[in-house]
């Protein structure tokens, strides 16, 4: 099976070339600007290829060499509270997403677009992929809607992943909550964490486990999946079970409410995900523990830089 990961350089492509290798797949990793080293080198791996995702003649090239039977697209600009002016986020998350829909096309490979579960209203609370999505979204979220309306136009074979917030190991820049409390630790500050944002906090394995299972099925079904972990928390509880686990005094979490936190422009908000979709194809996300326990054993094996 061969499979293109596009943001390879980034939290979930790092982890995913890896995952993938280790279960037998051929993998052809992009990567846009940070050429990271690939753990896991083996012949399974090809040479990290620089692409752009606006360079819709790139993209095509790229993809046609390769010959993928799956594209996993995790390329894009995906910090939800980055300010991005609005074309460059169209151009990466929209534009380029349809780069990629087209040169999934044009070789008949199996399209996996990962979205977001910040699609859903701040409030939504339970959701599944029968819920309202958010139509009066902006920025990041109204990029990654328009993005998922590209893939459904411009590809013959695609699944789209909605993922919430995800955590694991990864390079220092790792867009992901846990590296960023691992880091506040290592310097010795408290690490702020809000009590008023609940989400079902993903192992970024599971994900990963889960766009394996969709793989599985062979052909696509055209389907849209939420993903995300064995229970909703706040971002407080998840940071607070992480620090008893790994052994640090509980005051270096800063429990406050969002708002209290100088310059943040994210607000409170509540999305928790019925995964029973996904759930359905025999995909179960392990429990929190079980999770952390897994990052401490890969961590030590692969000491990510
Ligand atoms: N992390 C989460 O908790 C989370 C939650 C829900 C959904 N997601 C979605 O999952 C996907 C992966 O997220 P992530 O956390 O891995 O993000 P990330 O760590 O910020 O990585 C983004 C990747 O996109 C690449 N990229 C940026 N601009 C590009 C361009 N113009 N052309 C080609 N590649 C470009 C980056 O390359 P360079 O670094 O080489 O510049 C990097 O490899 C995104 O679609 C994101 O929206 C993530």
């Amino acid at each position: 099976m061969k499979l293109l990961i596009t943001g390879a350089s980034g939290f979930v492509g790092w982890n995913a070339v890896r995952y993938f290798v280790d279960r037998g797949f051929y993998v052809q990793p992009t990567f846009h600007s940070l050429s990271h080293y690939l753990q896991n080198h083996t012949e399974r791996v090809r040479l990290p290829v620089q692409l752009s995702v606006q360079d819709g003649d790139a993209v095509a090239e790229v993809v046609s060499r390769f010959q993928p039977n799956v594209i996993l697209h995790a390329a894009a600009l995906a910090r939800p509270q980055a300010a991005h002016p609005p074309d460059i986020l169209h151009q990466v998350n929209v534009l380029g997403t349809q780069h990629v829909a087209r040169a999934a096309s044009a070789v008949n490979a199996h399209l996996i677009f990962l979205s977001t579960d910040f699609v859903y209203p701040s409030s939504a609370g339970l959701v599944n992929e029968e819920s309202l999505v958010d139509v009066r979204s902006a920025g990041y979220a109204r990029s990654k809607l328009e993005a998922e309306r590209e893939v459904k136009l411009h590809a013959n074979r695609w699944t789209i992943i909605r993922p919430t917030n995800m955590f694991g190991i990864g390079t220092h820049s790792s867009n992901c909550f846990t590296q960023f409390l691992d880091r506040k630790w290592e310097a010795k500050e408290s690490a702020p964490v809000f009590s008023d944002q609940t989400r079902s906090f993903l192992y970024v394995d599971d994900l990963l486990s889960a766009a394996e299972h969709i793989i599985a099925r062979g052909e696509a079904q055209s389907e849209t999946y939420v993903c995300g972990g064995s229970e909703a928390l706040t971002r407080a509880s998840f940071a607070l079970r992480y620090a008893t686990f790994n052994g640090i005094d509980p005051s270096f979490c800063n429990v406050m409410e969002s708002d209290q936190l100088a310059g943040y422009i994210g607000g409170s908000s509540d999305i928790r995900l019925d995964t029973a979709k996904l759930r359905g194809l025999g995909w179960k996300p392990r429990p929190l523990e079980e999770a952390f326990e897994d990052m401490r054993q890969k961590g030590v094996r692969e000491n990510p830089s």
